[in-house]
């Protein structure tokens, strides 16, 4: 969709919503500013509790520029509108929150406006923090007003004329903002109800794994059918899965809190900090989020376990055209991925891989450009990046050989493309963390203590 078909989109939507209507949403009050509270006004475990709710929102995540202060903001978050930076949000008095009271704070998390009524884009993932409790907010509130304040003015958005105009977000909650608080399933256990509030809400897993419409709303009819994020995959987490050996919920809490499991390896990219922060979390409240998405997954087939699915990526004799991407296997890939050594340095049979059989080739170029780089301070699956070492051209051999042995689908398309475009992307993160979000786009904040 080009750009002026998406504003012509935003036009429309406000139109559909009815100026009478959007002008009526458009005006939000000012709420009044506090002197910032004193960090010892807040109980310790109501802190402690906030620390973990933020580790499952991922705050850090778009608020933290990498090597900069923790919630300073300005980090670029890319959109197809433009590119949004994300805000301070440390107690600092006058570039961050400081000046917020809770009931503003609230106000942000639940209808995406700030202290003084301007809406805010949906980068900031409202539509799903929307559902959070007010006990939680507040603990949330608690964790964001003990951390040390830092001065750092907004940086501006970079967005065309009339996306810049912050009221157009009126007509987009409108049509796409649905407010109210998580209603249990009384059907349900308790745990999948916890899993359900945390993932439809706080961990807004969605916001990454369900495709967005022109407008960049998620899809409703479309719910974790996959999505893209800084040019990675997001897998479908539905039916659709395209996981080799289906996933259930004891895979799923492995993954999700430690980071690996032995049928699906571990996660790379934007997911990489979503599993880093959740390490952070009470297990429980992995295991309730776990139990959900395995639902949502739907029951496995009984025909795919491990031994159906590594029995079918056993290697035949080579096509002729696949025996160039072989050779590289051999010698570059199957001394990890094939000896059964453990980790860190053990790769899965990539039989197992996600990335293989996913719809394109996006993630597994990133992966072999990159490789894994273990976690911070902990003894995590690693893998060396050959981004230095071949070339794009060999590169695409690997991956046309690999998809064609390992993978069940069809050869892929435009694996080219797909190489050269991994190849831009990464070259800006590579030396700078797990995931191009903490990758500062600007060199003059590479450069910030
Ligand atoms: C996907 C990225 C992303 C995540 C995750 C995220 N934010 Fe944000 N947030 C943003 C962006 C971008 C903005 C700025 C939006 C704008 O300028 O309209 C923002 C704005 C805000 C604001 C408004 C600040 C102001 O001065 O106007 C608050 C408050 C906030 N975020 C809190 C949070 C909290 C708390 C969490 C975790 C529970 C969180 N955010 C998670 C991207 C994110
Ligand atoms: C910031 C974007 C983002 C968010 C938020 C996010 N994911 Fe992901 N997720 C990804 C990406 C990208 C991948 C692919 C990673 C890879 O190739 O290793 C992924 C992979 C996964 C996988 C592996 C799927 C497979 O078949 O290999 C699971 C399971 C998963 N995510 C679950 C979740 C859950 C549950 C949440 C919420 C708690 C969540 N994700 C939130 C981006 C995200
Ligand atoms: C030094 C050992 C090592 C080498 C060499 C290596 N890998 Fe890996 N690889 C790993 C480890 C460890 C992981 C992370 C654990 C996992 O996911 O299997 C990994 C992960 C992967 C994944 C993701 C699997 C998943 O979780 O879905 C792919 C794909 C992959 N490697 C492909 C390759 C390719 C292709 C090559 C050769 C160009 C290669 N690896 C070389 C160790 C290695």
């Amino acid at each position: 969709m080009t750009r002026s078909g998406i504003i012509g989109g935003v036009i429309a939507a406000l139109a559909i919503g009815g100026a009478g209507a959007a002008f009526a949403v458009a005006w939000r009050p000012a709420i009044a500013a506090i002197d910032p509270p004193a960090p010892q006004s807040f109980p310790a475990d109501l802190v402690k509790h906030g620390r973990e709710l933020a580790a499952i929102g991922n705050c850090n995540d778009c608020h933290t520029v990498r090597e900069a202060k923790n919630f300073a903001g300005g980090l670029p978050v890319p959109t197809p509108f433009g590119t949004i930076f994300s805000s301070n949000i440390t107690p600092d008095a006058d570039t961050g929150i400081g000046r917020w009271s809770e009931a503003a704070f609230a106000r942000a998390m639940r209808s995406g406006v700030d202290r003084e009524g301007r809406h805010l884009y949906p980068t900031f993932p409202y539509d799903h923090f929307t559902n959070v409790s007010d006990e939680d907010d507040r603990a949330l509130y608690a964790y964001l007003m003990t951390r040390e304040a830092v001065h750092a003015p907004a940086r501006e958005n970079q967005l065309a004329f009339p996306l810049n105009q912050r009221v157009v977000v009126a007509g987009w909650k409108l049509l796409f903002l649905h407010r109210g608080t998580y209603q249990p399933n009384p059907a349900k256990s308790a745990e999948w109800n916890r899993g359900a509030y945390l993932v439809e809400g706080l961990a807004h897993c969605g916001a990454c794994h369900t495709p967005r419409n022109a407008l960049g709303a998620e899809r409703a009819s479309a719910s974790f059918a996959g999505g893209d994020v800084d040019n990675w995959q997001a897998y479908a987490l539905n039916a659709q899965s395209p996981a080799p050996v289906p996933w259930e919920a004891g895979a799923l809490y492995a993954y999700l809190h430690r980071g690996w499991h032995p049928d699906h390896g571990t996660a790379r990219g934007p997911m990489a900090e979503v599993v880093s922060n959740l390490a952070q979390v009470p297990p429980s409240d992995v295991r309730a989020i776990a139990i959900y998405m395995a639902e949502v997954l739907g029951p496995p087939p009984p025909d795919r376990r491990r031994e159906a699915v590594l029995a079918e990526a056993t290697p035949g004799p080579a096509a002729q055209t696949e025996a160039q991407g072989a050779a590289i296997y051999a010698a570059a890939c199957a001394t990890c991925h094939e000896s059964g050594r453990p980790p860190p340095y053990g790769g899965i049979n990539l039989g197992l891989s996600t990335a293989i059989s996913g719809p394109d080739p996006r993630n597994l170029a990133n992966i072999v450009l990159s490789g894994v780089r273990p976690l911070e301070g902990e003894r995590s699956p690693i893998m060396p990046g050959f981004a230095d070492s071949m070339s794009d051209a060999q590169i695409a051999q690997l991956l046309n050989y690999l998809r064609s042995r390992f993978g069940r689908q069809p050869a892929w398309s435009d694996i080219e493309k797909a190489v050269a475009d991994a190849r831009r992307t990464e070259t800006a993160a590579l030396h700078t963390s797990a995931g191009a979000r903490h990758a500062p786009a600007d060199p003059a904040q590479r450069d910030k203590p």
